[in-house]
């Protein structure tokens, strides 16, 4: 255990917040720890939009399913998965991007996501809490157009930080045997030890301080899996420039 391995343990989501400002200083260091992140071929193929417009914020917490959180945090950030940036350094050498293939859409996503979970962990080691947002993949488009995201961009998700005004358990995670495997994939031994880790999310629904329910890992993935999640993103993708190819 050392104190990084502790902040990493202790996460939790956080969707209450003090009614204390997050400081430039910490908002600027935060950034540029999460930065140091690494980034397929050097690309750094993001932009984190910081969203301070009250009414911006309104229309992000209304799309995203009502989640008030979204308007109330101090410090409201998007993640856009971003290869306009690169397209305007071929530009700039007057060469021609080639746009529109799979693999650049996995690398600038894949980008976003380790720029994002280096900001929330570096955030949390300074005390602070938040929450990840895919609610704003609700409506795609309009978050574009609120935020005048253009082609080659798309906001991956949002991500609320402040400091924490509730004390959330720790929520427990899959057996170790179950994903972490050797020399190969193989399922055997999962089922018995994904019965024991739903009786462990099952306790872990009953017991916990706030919003209890009767529920268990397995079943609650099954249901989430079982209904069709945002049929529109490939779409929206392909007008955004990211044609899949
Ligand atoms: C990409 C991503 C999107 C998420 N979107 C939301 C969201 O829209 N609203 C929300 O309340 N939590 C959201 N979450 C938080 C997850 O529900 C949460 O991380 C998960 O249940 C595990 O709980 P924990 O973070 O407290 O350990 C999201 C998490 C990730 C990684």
């Amino acid at each position: 255990m050392n104190d990084v391995i502790r902040t990493m343990m202790a996460h939790r989501s956080i969707r209450k917040f003090q009614d204390r400002p997050v400081m430039e200083e910490t908002v600027g260091d935060t950034v540029a720890a999460a930065q140091c992140a690494s980034t397929s071929n050097f690309v750094q193929a993001y932009t984190i939009i910081r969203v301070t417009d009250q009414e911006k914020r309104r229309v992000l917490a209304e799309l995203a399913g009502n989640q008030t959180w979204v308007e109330e945090c101090p410090l409201f950030l998007v993640f856009c998965a971003d290869l306009n940036r690169l397209d305007r350094a071929c530009t700039k050498l007057g060469k021609e991007m080639v746009r529109g293939y799979t693999e650049q859409f996995i690398v600038a996503t894949v980008d976003a996501a380790l720029i994002a979970q280096n900001t929330m962990l570096a955030a949390e080691s300074m005390g602070l809490g938040g929450v990840y947002i895919g609610g704003i993949r609700n409506d795609p488009q309009t978050v574009c157009d609120l935020l005048h995201i253009p082609d080659g961009v798309y906001p991956v998700f949002g991500m609320c930080l402040g400091y924490p005004d509730h004390d959330p358990e720790v929520k427990p995670r899959l057996p170790l045997g179950v994903v972490l495997k050797e020399d190969g994939y193989t399922g055997d031994g999962d089922e018995a030890l994904i019965g024991i880790y739903d009786d462990v999310t099952s306790d872990y629904y009953k017991r916990r301080t706030s919003n209890k329910k009767d529920d268990s890992w397995s079943q609650q993935v099954s249901e989430l899996v079982s209904r069709v999640s945002r049929p529109h993103m490939r779409a929206f993708l392909r007008g955004k420039g990211f044609a899949m190819k």
